[in-house]
């Protein structure tokens, strides 16, 4: 099992399985896997904070059984992540990531990041934090000691092939130059073999790829590109 904490020696790469083919996941999975993808990411979507709808606990339980070993990354763009978080980690996954936007001050009767993050951790899973394009970072700062990743997304999240926003690659260096070395920096949305080299020159070691590895007709070399942005 992949150590998120432990500084990785080159980028790592985080197939999204939104771009796979539902009907067939395990076939999908087995070839990133099998082409050098280092973890999966999970988006579940519950059309609220979103207005789509994804997938949710029992893929990630699927998943956890068709492949022991994985490391599951599940970004939950979801209006309320308590209600979930037991869930997922009950199903197997390795780290639970949640939007700074449902949290107060940012909604007044959010939920406490503190207590999230506690939350995470005591259910055994690395917790993680994620903030839309239009959000500052400076809201994450009392966290950033307390998370194993820090989510920057590069697209308005909701669905997978939109355009990599390159206005977040200064605040991404932001959060580099303020977390700790076990604390990943992981970069969402349109990353693809054009746009890795800006995510990755910004502090971004861990790249969520879904519509430019799925789509891809050669799965390993978009991986390997990527690996050596
Ligand atoms: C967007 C999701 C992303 C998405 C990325 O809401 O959070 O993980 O799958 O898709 P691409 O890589 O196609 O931009
Ligand atoms: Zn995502």
């Amino acid at each position: 099992m992949l150590d998120i904490t432990a500084v990785p020696t080159q980028p790592l790469v985080a197939a999204s399985i939104l771009s796979a083919d539902f009907a067939y996941m395990a076939r999908d999975v087995q070839d990133v896997l099998d082409k050098g993808a280092d973890l999966l990411h999970v988006d579940v979507m519950d059309g609220h904070f979103v207005r789509n709808l994804s997938m949710g606990q029992d893929m990630c339980r699927a998943l956890r059984r068709h492949f022991p070993d994985v490391f599951l990354d599940v970004h939950l763009m979801v209006e309320d992540p308590e209600l979930f978080v037991p869930q997922f980690a009950d199903a197997g996954a390795n780290l639970c990531s949640f939007h700074l936007e449902v949290c107060k001050p940012y909604k007044p009767d959010g939920i406490d990041a503190e207590k999230m993050i506690t939350t995470i951790r005591r259910l055994g899973m690395s917790p993680a934090m994620v903030i839309n394009p239009a959000t500052p970072p400076d809201g994450l700062e009392p966290y950033l000691k307390e998370l194993d990743l820090v989510l920057i997304m590069s697209v308005v999240p909701g669905k997978s092939g939109q355009k990599f926003m390159p206005e977040v690659l200064e605040k991404t260096r932001w959060v580099k130059d303020r977390v700790g070395s076990k604390t990943r920096v992981e970069m969402d949305g349109g990353i693809s073999p054009a746009t890795v080299k800006q995510a990755v020159a910004a502090g971004a070691d861990t790249l969520v790829t879904a519509s430019a590895l799925f789509g891809a007709t050669d799965r390993k070399q978009v991986i390997d590109q990527l690996h050596q942005a």
